[in-house]
């Protein structure tokens, strides 16, 4: 097999930042959108979205090259299915995603340096608080995120989601379930299943239109608060993927208040990155950059779940791995 030299493999990594700047580009133009009915060139493309021709044409050849579009033959270029994930609103669809992490995190990761001297979220220090304190000042980037996390549902969270037996229960609450997209897939599958939507007070409110979307009606109920105060009662609790997001002590404090707040029994199931003890790729690694760059949290191993869940006084019953690269953890209220 041909080998890329290393020099050449590392130029190809560091131009990441460019590839993820272009997707975006073309993402935030509506390019990809321009090519939901069919092949066009890349003039007709710059036309439609009110962009230079030339510079255009140059954006679109090189994505081309990288899988996101076709030669069309006679210089018009049709979407493939990887370019079809940056179309607006279809099924798979990451462009929320693409808009997402290049205008909230792509900037903040200028600090990453600093950041990890420092052991601090670059993004801590890119917007001088908190990131989930300083997006709640920014309306539309909360609604970007809540839809950025509904992206990743259908992408990554569903076949895992997939795989949760809920038989027995009557109440689950999503835990920071931002619009519910997750837990709506459990109701979809049980019609006797109710769930309470659980996430910041301006969060529900902003989603709430995107929860009612799910056609649950009243199963589906929202609920503004603070998982650090205190959980509704329920017969389960879904996290997805909200360990991450936090530092150790944090993490065990969500999970001890819902210790505290379920009731004898009730089940906690939780959508997890679980990073394995070896070098190989996994979707984890990459996603615990994320948390470096970002959050106080991080992704964590099989070992470190355990002692998080046993820890916050839960009774820990094991990790399930899906189809998708997120697994699944079980713990029990005592
Ligand atoms: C990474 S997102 C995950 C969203 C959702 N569970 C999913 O998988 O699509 C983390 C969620 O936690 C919510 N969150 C952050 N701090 C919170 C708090 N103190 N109380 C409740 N929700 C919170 C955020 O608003 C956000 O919706």
């Amino acid at each position: 097999m041909h080998e890329i030299p290393p020099p050449v493999q590392m130029v190809q990594m560091l131009a990441g930042f460019q590839v993820a700047q272009g997707l975006y580009a073309c993402a935030k133009l509506g390019i990809p959108d321009q090519l939901r009915d069919g092949p066009r060139t890349s003039a007709e493309l710059a036309t439609a979205v009110q962009a230079d021709p030339a510079s255009t044409a140059r954006l679109v050849r090189t994505l081309a090259s990288l899988g996101v579009f076709a030669d069309a033959g006679e210089g018009s270029y049709a979407l493939t299915p990887l370019g079809r994930t940056l179309v607006s609103d279809v099924p798979g669809s990451m462009r929320d995603l693409a808009l997402m992490w290049m205008e909230t995190h792509y900037s903040a990761f200028g600090h990453l340096v600093e950041g990890i001297r420092r052991g601090r979220p670059a993004a801590e220090l890119h917007y001088g608080a908190p990131f989930f304190e300083w997006i709640a000042g920014e309306p539309e980037q909360v609604n970007r995120f809540t839809r950025a996390m509904a992206n990743l549902t259908e992408g990554l969270k569903s076949a895992a989601a997939a795989t949760i037996d809920l038989e027995g229960v009557a109440t689950v609450v999503d835990v920071g379930g931002a619009d519910g997209a997750v837990l709506a897939q459990l109701l979809q599958r049980d019609e006797t299943l109710e769930g309470i939507v659980l996430d910041l007070p301006h969060v529900v409110q902003d989603a709430e239109a995107a929860t009612k979307a799910f056609g649950l009606g009243p199963r589906l109920r929202t609920l503004g608060g603070d998982f650090f105060q205190a959980v509704p009662a329920a017969d389960a609790y879904l996290l997805s993927m909200i360990l991450h997001d936090w530092d150790d002590e944090s993490a065990r404090r969500i999970l001890a208040n819902i210790a505290r707040d379920g009731r004898p029994g009730s089940r906690v199931v939780s959508l997890e990155l679980v990073i394995a003890p070896d070098d190989q790729p996994h979707m984890a690694k990459m996603i615990d950059l994320t948390m470096l760059g970002m959050l106080t949290g991080r992704e964590r191993t099989a070992e470190e779940l355990e002692a998080l869940v046993t820890s916050a006084g839960l009774r820990f019953d094991g990790i399930t791995a899906t189809p998708s690269p997120m697994s699944v953890l079980h713990a029990t209220v005592k």
